[in-house]
C-alpha cells in the first residue's frame, strides 16, 4: 500500500503550510523565532525540519512522548499540530494541558524546548481553524483519521481506508492542537562551551544566557 505515514500538506512537503496565520512582521516575532527559522532552513528538504516529539504527562503519572508533523503557527508563539481526537495524546491533554514539545535541528546542531500549555479555543475558531488543515492534506493524508481507533487491538477485519476524498467534513476525529508556548530553551552544539539560552514569554522573551 503506497500510504505514508503522516503525510505532509499537499502545498508542497517541505514548504510551510498554506493554512493562513495572523499577518506577523519580524518585530512582533519572540526573538527565538527567527532563530528557529534559521535552524529550520539548514535542514532544507529534510522531513526533520518538521518534526517534533510532544512529551504530555499520562493518566497514570508517566511521561509519554511521540513525534508528531508541525502545522505551522496559529500567530506569535502559538504552535499547531494535527492528531487523532481519539488517542492518547488527547486524553492526557484533557487531564493536563502542560506539555513539552523537543525539536532537534541535527543539521545546524541545535535543539529547541518549547514549555507550552494546550489552548481551548471557541469552537467556532476551533471548527473554522481545523477545516483550513483538513482542506489542505491530499485524500490520502486524510485517511489516517479514516482508521479504526488508534492504540486499540487491531480487528483482523477492520477496514483502513487509503482515501478521504475532497468535499468530505473533517471526521470527529479531526484534531486541532493549538500549544501556546511559554518558555523556550535553546541548546546549540558549536563551539566550547555550547551555548544554551533561555526565553520565558512571562519575562516579555527577554534572553538569559546559561551554562550548557
Ligand atoms: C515521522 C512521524 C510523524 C508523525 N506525525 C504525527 C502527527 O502529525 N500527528 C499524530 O497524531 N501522530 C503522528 N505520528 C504518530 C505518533 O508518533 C503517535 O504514534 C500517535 O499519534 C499515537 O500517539 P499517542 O498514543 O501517544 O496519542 C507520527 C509518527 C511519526 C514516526
Amino acid at each position: 500500500m503506497p500510504q505514508q505515514p503522516w503525510p505532509l500538506p499537499r502545498s508542497g512537503r517541505h514548504r510551510v503550510p498554506a493554512v493562513p496565520t495572523e499577518p506577523l512582521t519580524s518585530s512582533s516575532l519572540p526573538p527565538w523565532r527567527p532563530l528557529l527559522r534559521a535552524a529550520q532552513e539548514k535542514e532544507g528538504r529534510s522531513p526533520m525540519r518538521r518534526w517534533v516529539q510532544l512529551a504530555t504527562t499520562g493518566t497514570d503519572g508517566w511521561p509519554r512522548v511521540r513525534t508528531l508533523v508541525f502545522r505551522g503557527w496559529r500567530d506569535a508563539d502559538t504552535v499547531e499540530l494535527l492528531t487523532d481526537q481519539r488517542s492518547r495524546k488527547v486524553t492526557e491533554l484533557n487531564q493536563n494541558p502542560q506539555c513539552e514539545l523537543c525539536w532537534l535541528l541535527p543539521k545546524a546542531r541545535c535543539q529547541f524546548r518549547f514549555k507550552a500549555r494546550r489552548l481551548t479555543l471557541h469552537p467556532d475558531d476551533q471548527e473554522r481553524r481545523a477545516l483550513q488543515h483538513w482542506v489542505q492534506l491530499s485524500p490520502g493524508a486524510r485517511a489516517l483519521w479514516g482508521w479504526p481507533s488508534p492504540g486499540e487491538p487491531l480487528a483482523s477485519d477492520a477496514n483502513f481506508p487509503e482515501a478521504i476524498s475532497d468535499g468530505t467534513p473533517p471526521p470527529t476525529s479531526f484534531q486541532l492542537l493549538s500549544l501556546r508556548v511559554q518558555e523556550v530553551e535553546l541548546l546549540e552544539l558549536i563551539g566550547t562551551p555550547h551555548r544554551r539560552r533561555r526565553w520565558m514569554a512571562q519575562d516579555g522573551w527577554i534572553a538569559a544566557n546559561l551554562n550548557p
